[in-house]
């Protein structure tokens, strides 16, 4: 069986935009993160970012806009359990052909000075399960921001949070698009939703302004 997991979907994200995806469980909202994260390419149609065609990118071309461009959080954190908190930090540097940063103590010290922004810097020789959840998620913050990426796309991010600590991840998600990040967020929560400047909703594999044209 062919699913169309997508069914024509126009979505524009402007640099600095932080913008927040609905839909109910199986509308396509994972597919078209990992669209836009450079994790998949489409089927059909074009997806443009920086202002260059990636959707008929080989893998290996992908992989190299991917990993300078995009930083991803998800809802399981997705941490090495066997890594401490700044190991996992580092690991997105592990996959560039040459130090973008110069010698490795310097990455390090990068990695110490993102974990301070987050507020882990004590944490940083820790292993994931002995962190909390909001910990954890804001390693995986951290993580995503390592390699300077233009757009940071959370899936849930704050799906396996309580309240407080979501909102506080909300917090730094926020701080960091006043900086200057672009941020794209999928979330069943409106209380999540309005920290962004714009909701999209996605529904059955198309997006608002398409449901009538399609449906
Ligand atoms: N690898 C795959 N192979 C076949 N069908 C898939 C695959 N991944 C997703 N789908 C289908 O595509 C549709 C959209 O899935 P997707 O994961 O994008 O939904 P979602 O909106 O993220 O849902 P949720 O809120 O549950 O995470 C679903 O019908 C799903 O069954
Ligand atoms: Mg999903």
């Amino acid at each position: 069986m062919t699913v169309e997991a997508l069914r024509g979907v126009n979505l524009t994200v402007n640099r600095g935009d932080f913008t927040a995806i609905m839909g109910t469980s199986g509308s396509g909202k994972t597919t078209l993160m990992n669209i836009i994260g450079c994790l998949d390419t489409p089927t059909s149609g074009t997806y443009i970012l920086n202002g260059r065609d990636v959707s008929a990118m080989s893998d290996d071309e992908l992989s190299v806009v991917r990993n300078e461009t995009v930083g991803f959080v998800f809802q399981n954190f997705f941490l090495l359990h066997y890594a401490t908190v700044i190991e996992n930090v580092l690991l997105p540097t592990l996959y560039m052909d040459a130090p973008q940063d110069g010698p490795k103590n310097k990455v390090r010290d990068k990695a110490m000075e993102i974990l301070r922004t987050v507020g882990l810097e004590d944490r940083a020789h820790f292993k994931p399960r002995q962190l909390s959840g909001g910990q954890q998620q804001r390693t995986a913050i951290a993580r995503a921001l390592i390699n300077d990426p233009d757009l940071i796309i959370c899936d849930e991010p704050t799906g396996q949070l309580d309240t407080r600590t979501a909102a506080e991840i909300m917090t730094i998600l926020s701080t960091l698009n006043n900086k200057g990040t672009t941020i794209i967020i999928v979330t069943h929560d409106p209380n999540i939703a309005a920290y962004a400047g714009n909701t999209t909703h996605i529904k059955d594999g198309l997006i608002d302004g398409d449901f009538n044209r399609r449906l």
